[in-house]
């Protein structure tokens, strides 16, 4: 059985029986409306660790004020049977007010600085800081082993390896793999914004993406042109650019010529969603 609780103390206390025990800890946060995708986190946590936890917040400061916070599905029940049914243990679903009784306001953050500025950053000038501080208490209160994020939120991932390289948290980050429809398309808890029309059209950008990655392994280094194109062809199938980025992987900065280790990140709008999505491609 999973065991759900909503404050940090009550975690805290199942927390410490466990680590007594010498239980390792992995540790899975989320914002919930659950799906495969999240799912190959838990599968990764449970290889990982003798006890899985995951959290649901739905955090507020890493919302922008014109953003979806409101709207953001919330579907606690259904996410329960699933995290139980793939085999996590513990999960911490807990209110704004157990998180920040200060209020968001005056709430000690957390700025991973550079990387938080580029490509979503930009679209988002709060969002990573709001990832980073949300990243950074639910380590503090879970005190995991092992964390898992997905590699659909490259750049999060990203901030997430700086912030604990940065702070020293004793704390071993893993990555896994995207997980997609047949079609290609990233799953993500925002795709349920799209109308089904709109559903037939989203999988074009990892298409996109795939193309532009075929043109660097062609030998095509004129990466801006290759970006525009790449915006272009997003736009005339009824995307409204946010950006393309042929960046490295390494530090998620542009890439130069003699670059072998790249990834694309793209965001696109389609209707009332926002999509991202990336790919990893190794050049000769
Ligand atoms: P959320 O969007 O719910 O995602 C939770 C975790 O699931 C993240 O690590 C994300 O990268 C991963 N994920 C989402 N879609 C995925 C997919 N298709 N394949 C693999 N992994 C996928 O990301 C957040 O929540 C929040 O920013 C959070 C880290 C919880 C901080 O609030």
């Amino acid at each position: 059985m999973m065991l759900t609780v909503h404050t940090i103390l009550e975690l805290r206390q199942q927390l410490h029986a466990a680590r007594r025990a010498g239980k390792t800890i992995a540790f899975v946060p989320t914002m919930g409306n659950l799906h495969r995708g999240h799912m190959s986190l838990i599968e990764e946590a449970v290889r990982q660790a003798d006890l899985v936890v995951a959290s649901i917040f739905v955090n507020p400061l890493q919302f922008g004020a014109n953003e979806d916070l409101d709207s953001y599905p919330r579907t606690l029940e259904k996410d329960q049977s699933k995290l139980e049914f793939y085999g996590c243990h513990l999960l911490f679903a807990p209110s704004a007010h157990e998180m920040y009784p200060r209020g968001s306001d005056i709430q000690t953050v957390v700025e991973v600085r550079s990387l938080s500025d580029l490509h979503c950053g930009d679209s988002r000038p709060t969002h990573f800081r709001g990832v980073a501080t949300v990243v950074t208490k639910l380590f503090g209160i879970v005190q995991p082993d092992y964390a898992i994020f997905g590699k659909k939120d490259y750049q999060q991932l990203a901030v997430i390896r700086q912030l604990t390289e940065d702070l020293s948290l004793p704390v071993e980050i893993i990555g896994v793999a995207t997980g997609r429809a047949n079609s290609g398309l990233a799953l993500s808890s925002r795709n349920g914004y799209l109308t089904e029309s709109e559903l037939a059209i989203a999988p074009i950008l990892y298409d996109t993406l795939h193309e532009l990655a075929t043109q660097l392994k062609q030998g095509e280094r004129s990466f801006k042109e290759l970006e525009e194109q790449a915006n272009q062809h997003l736009e005339s199938n009824g995307f409204s650019r946010d950006y393309v980025h042929i960046c490295r992987q390494s530090d998620l900065h542009p890439a130069a010529p003699g670059d072998h280790l790249l990834v694309i990140l793209a965001a696109a709008y389609l209707g009332k969603a926002r999509l991202i999505d990336n790919l990893e491609v190794i050049l000769n």
